[in-house]
Parts: C-alpha cells; structure tokens; sequence
C-alpha cells in the first residue's frame, strides 16, 4: 500500500539494521523483538561488535551516536568520545630533541585514552532506551561467553597488528592462540568480558569507572607503564552535544559536531557543491570540483578543528555561505589548486584501518547512526588484566606536534594538541541525511577518508539512491595534504583520469577498496524501508517487519 504524502514524524512500520558484522546485526534484532527500542538495539549492536571485532570498536573505547527520537523529533549527538587522562601533556610523544617517538601513540598503555563507550551506553539506556542496560547488553555477554567464529577479516586485522598484541600477555592469551594468528572458524571466547559486561548491566557507570573494575584497570594500566588513575575514571563524563546541521539544494544534513570534524568538514564541502549544477557537467569537471572543495574544508579541518571544551571554533563562519563562496571563488574550474599554494598549511593527524559503522531505524521512527572505535586495528593492543577490556590508542588521533614545523616545513594543528581531559579531534561521521519525502541514516569507518565517503554516500542519496547504490558507489578522496586524489581503481573511466591530471591533479590508485558503511533508507512516500551492508566488509542488514 502507498501511503501517499507523508509527514515526518509517521511511523515506517518496519524496523532496520546494518551493522559491520552479522552477529552484531542479529543481536539488535534479538532486542528489538524482545520490545527494545531503536536505542536499546543500538546497545546491543555496539556491545556484540565490540565483542566479534575486537578489532574495530568495543567497550575499551569511544564512538560518536547520532540520535532521532521519533515522538518529539528531538536529535541530539552522544559524544562518547576518549579524553586524555589527567598526566597527559602536549609533548608526551616526543623524545628529548623534541622528534615524535614512533608506535608511542600506537601501542600500548600509553596511547589510550580514557574510555567513553561504556558511560555512552549508560547514557543511552538511561535516557533513550526502553529496556534495562543488562537487557540490552545480554547478547553481547552472552557472545563473549559463548565465543564466537574467527573469520577472514579477524584473521587479517590479526595479522596487521600481531607484534602489538604479542606485546601484551593478557591480549595475546584472549586474542591470539599461541601468540598466531587463530585459524578460521576458531571459537574466541572472553570470559572476562563477558563479567565486565555483566558488571556494567547490573552497576551502570560505577561498574566501569569506579570500584573493583576501576582498580583492575588503573593497575594493569600504571604496571604496564601507561599514565591512568582512579579519578581519570571516575572523572569521564559522556556529552549530549547539539548536531551539525546543514542544507544541501532542499535537503536537510544532520551529523556529528566537534570533537568530530566529520560534520563541519561534510557541511563546508557541501556549502561549496551547492553552487554548482553538479548533475549537468562532465565526470572528470564533477570530480575536479568536488576534490577542490574536500581540499578547502580538510585544510580547515587540520588548522580549526578540536575538542570544543578546549579550543573556541570559528564554526558559524566555516559553515557560512559567504565563507563557501570566499572559498569556491578561489576554485579554477579547469586547474588544481596546489594544497601548497592554500594559506596556512598544517597536515591532518594520521587515522588507520578499523573501526564500525551502524545504522538502525525501529517501527516508530527512532534512529541511530553511530560510528565507533578503538582507532587501530586492536586498538593499543593492551588488554588489561582480568578484565577483557582491550584498551584503544585514541591518543593517536591528538596532533603530537603541535606547533612545531613537520618535515615538509608545516605548522601542526594547535587546537588538536594534547591536553589533560581533552578529546582528540575525530572524522567519524555518522549522519542522517533527509528531506519531507526520505530519510537515509548513514555512516562509515576509515580514518580521514570517513567525511568523504559520507559526502559521495549523501551525494549518491540526495540523487535518488537507495541503500545499496550509497554503500557500494565507487570512491575517491583528497584530504588537503598529501596533495592527491586517492581513489578505488573502477571509480572513473579513462577519459576522466587524463582530464584531472591534464587539470594538475596528482592520482593516487589505491591497491584496495576502502570503506565499510551501514546505511538505512525509509521512503516515507511509498513506506519502504531499506537497508544495506557495504560489500566491501562482512557487514549484514536486515529489515524486519512492515506493510
Ligand atoms: O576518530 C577517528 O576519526 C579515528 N580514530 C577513526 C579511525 C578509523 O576510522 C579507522 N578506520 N578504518
């Protein structure tokens, strides 16, 4: 049945779900057909990825959740992003002539910031969810009881980060067998996981942050050589902060606000396209023009952007019209524009490999999009002891040097420095991108490149794409510094290729796709609800329910 000119706010009927991983899939659905809410699945999901990609995310870390409440159409971002701990300082990865220390940031206690994930969580039962937190949490206890298969992408993330995890006993004993790689299929049981799981089900924040937990924590931390304390727990706090919105030719752009960049830098670049009859020209002067504006806004990102706690952003300017027509006025129809020649000059923080998308939408209209991480593959590779927590290397994702001139004679970016308490500037965007008609809710992992793939999966929406044309679109990138567009091997022809670089564009071929995103589409219109798992993971959506 078509259900004729819809208003927003109408329930889609149907629920959906698309996640990084096929069991965590499946334990969203288990809760929301035990009654949960598009939040309690939401929990769910987070916690059973946490535990099938100990890779890519879990309760050792931090994530950005983007949330619509269907009954009042309040949206809001939960910010569970990590903070420094208390002793951190701006030069903590330096040696003493003043030079970064390789894998300081990376591996190990030292590069982890202060958990927010589990206090998110809290959050998200106490003030969204319709189940208790242990509910909730029950089918990610009960996969980290039970184990769960290794499969090929465990193997390979495994494999990348092997020497990091063998560097800590209690990770390689969880995590590896016999300090290898495990083989396909092999069943990873976490124990304690499952206990410290079941702890923040039965106490909320002070199962975490505060008591016997706590102090398992801070001593594997402090032993290990890392810089945790009680009071840095104790002191976490989750922030509700406002969206970044956005308008893009009649449609309506929601998505993470700083401490992730991901939103301001979707905003800007949109703010530029919106000048252009995108749909009316050339591949190669489409592409040419949409690059120009990912260089303009990922400079900005590396010079403005930080923890908004710490650093006054001039945020209502870089998200301005005058300011997108200043920029694209700068913008040569047929040449690139050196980054070298753009003023000021700072090169973003290096991001990595792993980290998880979701994206669900329940009968009444309630959505999330969330996007969550322990930064690396393994995050630090530290796993402390009886606790099953394995910590991430957030700490990465701070500028190490601020300030100080990089190899190319480039200024580092100060609003992103180190500091005690302070979150590290992110690019993870989960987004929600809609008109009167449809809604699609969206996001991806993959370090710097997260904003554009959300930009061509929004782009690709707001032409008239469904789930599956966002997450399998071809995908290119260009992030200001290194001065190259980076893009998957079938994402233009031949003749587009010789146009950009006739136009001075350095072309960087990657050797592998990249992405992984998780979309949902409602169709308020016909009351199709539809969603998709990019084809590049192992990710599974399901719709359940409906007309
Ligand atoms: O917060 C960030 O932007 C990074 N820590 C995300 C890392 C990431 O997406 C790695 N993914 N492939």
């Amino acid at each position: 049945m078509l259900l004729g000119a819809a208003v927003a706010g109408e329930r889609p009927g149907a629920a959906a779900i698309a996640s990084a991983h096929p069991l965590a899939t499946e334990a969203g659905h288990e809760i929301l057909a035990r009654g949960g809410n598009a939040f309690d699945a939401a929990i769910a999901v987070t916690a059973a990825q946490g535990v099938v990609e100990p890779y890519g995310g879990g309760i050792g870390g931090g994530g950005f959740f983007l949330l619509h409440r269907a009954e009042d159409g309040h949206q809001t971002m939960l910010d569970g992003r990590e903070t420094a701990p208390s002793a951190a300082h701006r030069d903590m990865y330096l040696d003493d002539d003043g030079a970064v220390i390789p894998g300081l940031s990376m591996d190990g206690p030292l590069s982890a910031g202060i958990p927010g994930m589990p206090a998110a969580l809290v959050h998200l039962a106490e003030h969204y969810g319709r189940l208790p937190l242990a509910d909730a949490l029950a089918p990610a206890v009960r996969l980290a009881r039970e184990g769960f298969p290794v499969d090929p992408v465990y193997r390979r993330m495994a494999a990348f980060r092997l020497e990091a995890l063998n560097a800590y006993p209690e990770a390689a004993r969880v995590l590896l067998e016999d300090g290898e790689v495990p083989a396909e299929g092999t069943i990873v049981r976490q124990p304690d996981l499952a206990d410290t799981l079941e702890r923040l089900g039965r106490e909320g924040f002070d199962g975490f942050y505060r008591g016997e937990l706590a102090d398992r924590l801070v001593d594997g931390v402090r032993e290990a050589g890392g810089i945790w304390t009680l009071e840095d727990l104790a002191a976490y706090r989750v922030v509700e902060r406002e969206p970044v919105r956005g308008e893009y030719r009649g449609f309506r752009i929601t998505a993470a606000s700083p401490p992730s960049s991901g939103g301001v830098a979707l905003v800007t670049i949109l703010n530029q396209l919106a000048w252009y009859e995108l749909a009316d020209l050339d591949a190669a002067t489409r592409v040419h023009l949409m690059v120009e504006a990912m260089r303009r806004a990922y400079r900005d990102r590396a010079e403005y952007l930080g923890d908004p706690d710490f650093v006054k952003m001039p945020l209502a300017r870089l998200m301005g019209d005058d300011y997108a027509a200043g920029l694209r006025a700068t913008i040569h129809p047929e040449r690139a524009t050196p980054s070298e020649l753009l003023p000021v000059t700072l090169e973003p923080p290096p991001e990595s490999e792993q980290t998880s998308h979701f994206s669900v939408l329940d009968a009444e209209g309630n959505r999330v999009a969330a996007t969550v991480t322990i930064n690396y593959p393994f995050g630090s590779g530290f796993m402390a002891p009886g606790t099953g927590v394995l910590l991430n290397d957030e700490m990465d994702d701070f500028s190490a040097k601020p300030g100080v001139p990089n190899v190319y004679g480039l200024v580092g970016a100060e609003a992103n420095a180190i500091a005690p308490g302070k979150r590290m500037l992110s690019s993870m965007t989960p987004a929600f991108v809609e008109d009167d008609r449809r809604v699609a809710i969206l996001g991806t992992p993959g370090g710097s490149r997260i904003i554009t793939m959300v930009l061509l999966g929004a782009l690709e929406f707001m032409d008239g794409g469904d789930a599956e044309d966002l997450v399998t679109r071809p995908r290119f990138h260009h992030q200001y510094l290194p001065d190259e567009i980076q893009f998957e091997e079938d994402a233009f022809d031949a003749a587009t290729l010789e146009s950009l670089e006739a136009r001075g564009h350095t072309l960087a071929p990657q050797a592998r796709r990249f992405g992984n995103m998780h979309a949902v589409v409602w169709d308020r219109e016909s009351g199709e609800v539809s969603a998709a798992s990019d084809p590049r993971g192992i990710g599974e959506a399901v719709v359940v329910g409906g007309r």
